[in-house]
């Protein structure tokens, strides 16, 4: 039985000491986060459980602690500062685990879920959108359902419908939904695509991770035909390729001439693309991101991006050295899978190097720690940033791309490594790689 009401209202269902789960990205409920946050002072130990999060998040104010306390799956711009300031935790899990964590007898047993999701059809379905993701679990397992009605919220095919009969409490609302507006490649992330791009043939599946260069990578590909999707997430840069009739999935060997993702971040354009389209398949992360499924297709290529390589090949992609960036996401998931699959291709694309940090600019004080260049720093290095987390093992990666060319690491000892990955480098750092190459005895 559903109640309608307001956002006031429907947060009365939050009770102290509760699991909450809160839906993110596009989708995140912001009037039902308010409208919680200001049960604030009643409410003690609450523990909510998000990824992605859009928009102001007032629970992480100092002044909440005791009352809230967040434990964020993926960090994104909004919880960075409240993660690495201690008032956020962060969980470090593979998006394909997070389901469960929700699964009855789990770690998490949520109390409650937050969701937003589009009025209910004809038959009283209600889609959940652009974010079936880990939504999917948290709709089938939490006690109570709590949801926006949105007219905004698209409607997409797959598994991302809800009864309505499933929500306790709908609070209509009717507003644009979160867009996000893609950055324009740049030059360098332009070349780092093409370099990837040559990696993907006709008929090949695609996973394009998080970041400009994936994007870029698809600029890359407008004379290619019969590409696949079947991915962790895409943004705008599917939807030229689908016009050009170059994306057709006509050679997948799943979901045939389908669109598959979990959940999809861009603009109000990209939304209008997925509303009422057949080409596309919502799916929870624990098909998209399911390495058994992931080998199955033939020519599988999977194109992620990093913060940091070292000369050995281990990969971070979630943390300047002990600050925490973003999360483990989907990487491991896809780099894994496509690795598994008949002529699989896992592509890690980075520039070589990224703005040297304000604070504390000159030469950071760790062994092996290589000399800021007129304000830029390396991203290939001797060893990682001291605290900085292994994303990706270096047992598990294959090929590495910068605007300097491309290397395949799978089979080739330390010592090869550090060779390939130095000339991948920008060329001031060069010098420096192969100085702190011999001192680690990687040169013999
Ligand atoms: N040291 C210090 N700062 C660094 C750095 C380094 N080694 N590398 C990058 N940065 C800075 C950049 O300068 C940039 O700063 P700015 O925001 O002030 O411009 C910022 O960190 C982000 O770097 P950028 O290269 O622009 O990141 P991106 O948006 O392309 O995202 C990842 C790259 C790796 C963070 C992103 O792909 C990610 O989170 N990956 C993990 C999850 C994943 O791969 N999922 C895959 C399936 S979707």
């Amino acid at each position: 039985m559903t109640t309608w009401c307001d956002a006031k209202t429907a947060v009365q269902v939050v009770e102290s000491g509760n699991n909450v789960y809160l839906q993110g990205m596009s989708l995140t409920p912001t009037p039902l986060i308010e409208a919680l946050v200001a049960r604030g002072e009643e409410l003690r130990n609450v523990e909510l459980y998000t990824i992605l999060m859009f928009g102001p998040i007032p629970y992480t104010d100092p002044r909440w602690v005791g009352h809230f306390h967040v434990n964020v799956l993926f960090v994104g711009a909004f919880d960075r500062p409240a993660v690495n300031a201690g008032r956020a935790s962060y969980i470090p899990i593979y998006l394909s685990s997070i389901p469960k964590l929700f699964l009855p007898g789990g770690p998490v047993p949520l109390d409650v879920a937050f969701i937003q999701v589009s009025p209910p059809d004809k038959h009283g379905f209600c889609s959940m959108g652009p974010s079936v993701d880990f939504s999917r679990a948290a709709v089938d397992h939490a006690r109570q359902v709590v949801a926006l009605v949105n007219p905004n919220v698209p409607r997409v095919y797959g598994h991302g419908f809800v009864h309505v009969s499933r929500l306790d409490y709908a609070v209509k609302w009717d507003r644009p939904i979160y867009e996000v507006k893609g950055e324009v490649p740049d030059e360098t992330q332009r070349v780092i695509g093409r370099y990837a791009a040559e990696l993907i043939e006709d008929g090949s599946t695609l996973q394009l991770g998080i970041g400009a260069i994936p994007d870029a990578a698809l600029q890359a590909l407008t004379d290619r035909r019969d590409l696949g999707i079947h991915t962790e997430m895409f943004s705008d840069g599917v939807i030229d390729l689908v016009e050009r009739g170059v994306i057709t999935g006509a050679r997948k060997v799943r979901d045939r001439g389908k669109m598959v993702t979990c959940f999809v971040m861009g603009s109000h354009r990209l939304m209008d693309f997925l509303d009422n389209n057949p080409m596309v398949k919502m799916y929870p992360v624990t098909y998209t991101n399911n390495p058994q499924i992931i080998r199955q297709f033939d020519h599988f290529v999977s194109v992620n991006s990093a913060l940091q390589v070292d000369l050995t090949g281990q990969v971070c992609a979630e943390s300047i050295g002990t600050i925490q960036y973003s999360g483990v996401g989907g990487q491991m998931d896809f780099m894994r899978g496509a690795a598994l699959a008949p002529h699989g291709r896992p592509i890690l694309a980075l520039s070589a190097t990224a703005r040297a940090p304000k604070t504390g600019a000159g030469t950071p004080s760790y062994p092996y720690a290589l000399t800021p260049v007129d304000g830029q720093i390396s991203r290939i290095v001797p060893i990682l940033t001291p605290g900085a987390a292994v994303t990706t093992t270096r047992a598990h990666v294959h090929y590495v791309v910068t605007e300097y060319g491309r290397t395949m690491l799978l089979g080739r000892s330390l010592a090869e490594r550090a060779r390939s990955l130095i000339a991948l480098a920008a060329p001031q750092f060069r010098e420096q790689l192969e100085r702190a190459a011999y001192n680690l005895h990687l040169f013999s």
